[in-house]
């Protein structure tokens, strides 16, 4: 009888142990963004561009680059249609559309590493 008692509570509670972890994978799934690639080349500008891409462009942009309110990064086509790296540079820099100019807020240094990023991590990351 006693046992039987504590058998059932047991049993109870491991049911809603399993219940509120089933709600908290749906919560976690439903707001959690999808990780930033890693820089495994050990480059160290890479890097700075990994960190200004999670600070300034992530938000529009997807944490993983593949998109939201901003183009996406990952299939290519940003690199295609920047054949040469300044040119991508200056569009960061100015903006374009509802995309903020970057011109005044980061260094030239920052917007090179960030485009770079965006092209030899995010761009081949798919
Ligand atoms: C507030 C949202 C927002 C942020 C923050 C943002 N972007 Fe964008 N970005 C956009 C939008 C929207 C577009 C599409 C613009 C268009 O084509 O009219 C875009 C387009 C681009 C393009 C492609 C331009 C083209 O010719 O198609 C590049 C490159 C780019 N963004 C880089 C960046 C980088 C690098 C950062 C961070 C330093 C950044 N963006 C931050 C919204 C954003």
């Amino acid at each position: 009888m006693r046992s039987r008692t504590v058998g059932s509570v047991g049993r109870r509670s491991g049911l809603g142990r399993l219940a509120s972890l089933g709600l908290l994978a749906v919560v976690l799934a439903g707001c959690s963004a999808a990780p930033t690639p890693e820089v495994t080349t050990g480059d160290a500008v890479l890097e700075q561009g990994r960190d200004v891409y999670i600070r300034q462009c992530a938000s529009c942009h997807g944490s993983d680059g593949t998109g939201g309110r901003g183009t996406k990064f990952t299939d290519g086509a940003i690199v295609a249609a920047y054949p040469e790296v300044a040119d991508q540079v200056a569009v960061v820099a100015e903006g374009k559309g509802s995309m903020p100019a970057f011109g005044g807020r980061l260094e030239e240094g920052e917007l090179e590493a960030v485009v770079r990023y965006t092209r030899e991590v995010l761009a081949v990351a798919e």
